[in-house]
């Protein structure tokens, strides 16, 4: 089609879905002299009209005095917090309080004394540290320039995983902070661990009820409320995942690897799923119904056995096995689970294990919960043991592949979980589920979670540094998939690393190929165990230093997926020898360097 037949049809569908000049000049006057709540009302009005297709009933118009504005922030690496504060917003809508809901990187902190009620609803990434969306925030409210907040009222909900030593730390952070400005505090903050669900219910409610008497304006006539359709660009969620067809476990680490690692294919079909290329999948899993048994066993309790779950906010009742199977943690430990199992068993080393905090998040991360029922015997009912567990979650999995090239099929890069443990055999939940137990042509549940914090650059001119040793090379493919789609001509650079060449050389070949081709600029290997030292893609970078630096100058985007315990944190401290070294600045100057590039997105990571 022709630029000219574009702008004929273009201008023929406005005027046959706009107002006739009468027409729009009767809507001006109607509403020359209304307020923007007004006009917001009025919107809201027009468009349930237009979208139920029928005539909206309206008591009187509704006379306005100007509403105060709940503002929700929201702090989010991987989506829950974000999920979370906009059911808040949904509900605090609905029960007629005026809402703005802004992810935390798109507001000024200075703003926040204009303010009079503010919820933070924020997670904790890296070791304590608040997601990148927040570190701007965080640093400046926790700094001196941060203004006194004598007006203003809010209360935090935390989000966090109480495996971690710093527990929800920058929700505590914010409320702290918001205190000692002198904010009010409308509700404690509330600490929620990995199954958040009825802890965030009850704050959401609770906060709404505190807030309605202050936020809602007696006499505000609502706009009517009719369920408008969503603006998502998928109707498949974490609360409503897709039911997608497996295709394929293949493992891709050699035969003599100490590794198993799996190339993953599911199809999504014709369900409309979409993803971009820094995104993760989040995957559900049944537990493994030999470990399901072998724990029953352990317990003495019978398979059959009622409980009661509350699920999707519902008290419903399932067989312990069932219960076990699909609802409940049970490869992973809570620190909480620690002290509970010690006290039903009085085992005096249990029991000194869980009287300290940092000894009993070690504990957990190294034994499974059948680890700890088979070495410390106890007698607990049916229901008293699944209360005591958590709620099974996800697991997110970067993707790996590029809808540009693989279209409605989704790749991922597992690694499998898999160690001994007092001479048995233990596999993590998700990743042996995936990598052994799913058979192709089978269904998995699934949902993609957007990650706008790992994105490619918008030009494609510019060149990208991609580090992503082990599994962390997953996005790295999809990237490259994408650049060969766009025929982007910005140069590329692959740091990969992994233990041995001949047997953990992840998709080897297609490296090769892209290096043939010339879409891979550069590739720089460190395989630690191929000789008498260990060489790791850090070491790689250090090598390289001058070339490293001369890319981030030309304007590099950076990024690094992966190990987050070591990995991550060494490759953070070489960037900075590198820049110190390379741009003879001092130790603070090159902090500041790579502080810069994280606050321009050029230095991103996808790190677990
Ligand atoms: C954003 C994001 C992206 C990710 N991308 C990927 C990816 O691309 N590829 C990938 O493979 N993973 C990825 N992960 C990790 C993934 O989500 C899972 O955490 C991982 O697969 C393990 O999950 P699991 O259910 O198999 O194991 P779990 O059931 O979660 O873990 C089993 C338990 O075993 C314990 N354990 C593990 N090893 C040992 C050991 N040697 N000795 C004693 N105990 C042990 C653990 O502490 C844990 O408690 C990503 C994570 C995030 C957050
Ligand atoms: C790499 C990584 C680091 C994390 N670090 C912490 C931590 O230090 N403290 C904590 O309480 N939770 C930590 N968590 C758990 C998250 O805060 C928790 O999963 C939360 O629900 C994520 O919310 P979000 O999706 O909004 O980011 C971490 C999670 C990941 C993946």
């Amino acid at each position: 089609m022709s630029q000219d037949q574009l702008s004929l049809q273009q201008k023929s569908t406005i005027s046959s879905s706009s107002l006739d000049a009468n027409q729009l000049t009767m809507l001006q006057q109607a509403t020359a002299n209304y307020s923007s709540l007004q006009l917001a009302w009025a919107s809201g009005y027009l468009s349930a009209k237009s979208e139920s297709g029928q005539s909206v009933q309206l008591s009187s118009a509704p006379t306005v005095t100007a509403a105060k504005t709940l503002t929700i922030l929201y702090a989010s690496q991987t989506g829950n917090a974000k999920g979370v504060a906009s059911q808040v917003e949904q509900s605090a809508s609905a029960a007629g309080i005026n809402t703005k809901l802004i992810n935390i990187s798109d507001y000024k902190a200075k703003s926040l004394k204009n303010e009079t009620h503010v919820l933070i609803v924020a997670s904790t990434n890296g070791e304590g540290e608040p997601p990148d969306d927040a570190l701007e925030f965080h640093e400046f409210l926790l700094g001196k320039k941060a203004p006194k907040l004598p007006s203003l009222s809010y209360s935090v909900l935390a989000l966090g995983d109480s495996s971690y030593e710093f527990f929800c730390q920058t929700g505590k952070d914010f409320d702290e902070r918001l205190k000692a400005l002198g904010a009010k505090q409308v509700l404690p903050r509330v600490d929620c661990d990995v199954d958040y669900d009825s802890d965030s219910d009850s704050w959401k409610l609770s906060i709404i009820d505190n807030l309605k008497d202050e936020l809602i304006q007696a006499d505000v006539a609502l706009a009517p409320v009719i369920d408008l359709p969503v603006a998502t660009s998928s109707q498949y969620s974490k609360q409503n995942p897709l039911a997608a067809e497996f295709l394929l476990s293949q493992k891709i680490t050699g035969r003599d690897s100490a590794k198993d690692v799996r190339h993953i294919e599911i199809d999504l079909g014709d369900s409309g799923l979409t993803y971009q290329v820094g995104d993760a999948l989040g995957v559900y899993f049944d537990n493994d119904e030999v470990l399901v048994e072998e724990l029953l066993a352990a317990l003495n309790i019978s398979a059959d056995e009622q409980v009661s779950l509350k699920v999707s906010g519902e008290q419903q009742s399932f067989t312990i096995k069932d219960a076990l199977t699909s609802q409940l943690e049970i490869t992973q430990t809570a620190p909480a689970f620690v002290e509970f199992w010690a006290k039903q068993s009085n085992s005096e080393k249990l029991l000194e294990i869980a009287s300290d905090k940092n000894t009993a998040r070690e504990f957990a991360v190294n034994n499974q919960i059948v680890d700890l029922v088979l070495a410390n015997k106890a007698d607990v009912s049916p229901q008293a043991f699944v209360d005591a567990l958590r709620k099974v979650t996800p697991r997110l999995y970067s993707i790996a592949s590029a809808q540009a090239e693989v279209e409605e099929e989704v790749h991922l890069t597992v690694g499998l979980v898999s160690y001994e443990n007092n001479g048995q055999q233990r596999f993590g939940g998700a990743s042996h589920f995936l990598a052994n137990r799913v058979a192709e042509g089978q269904q998995v549940r699934v949902f993609v979670e957007h990650n706008d914090n790992f994105r490619l650059p918008s030009d494609n001119n510019t060149p990208v540094i991609m580090i992503g040793p082990g599994t962390g090379v997953a996005p790295f493919r999809a990237f490259m998939q994408q650049r060969d789609a766009d025929e982007a001509k910005g140069d590329n650079w692959m740091f990969f690393g992994d233990q041995t060449f001949t047997q953990d050389f992840l998709y080897q070949v297609e490296w090769q190929n892209y290096l043939k081709s010339g879409l891979l600029t550069r590739m720089d290997v460190a395989f630690s165990r191929d000789q008498a030292e260990k060489i790791y893609v850090q070491d790689r970078l250090k090598e390289h230093a001058a070339d490293v630096f001369a890319w981030l100058e030309r304007g590099a985007h950076l990024y690094v997926c992966g190990d987050a315990n070591k990995m991550a944190k060494d490759v953070h401290q070489t960037l900075i020898d590198i820049i110190e070294t390379q741009g003879q600045l001092n130790t603070e100057q090159a902090e500041q360097y790579l502080k810069d590039l994280r606050s321009n997105k050029r230095y991103q990571k996808d790190v677990y």
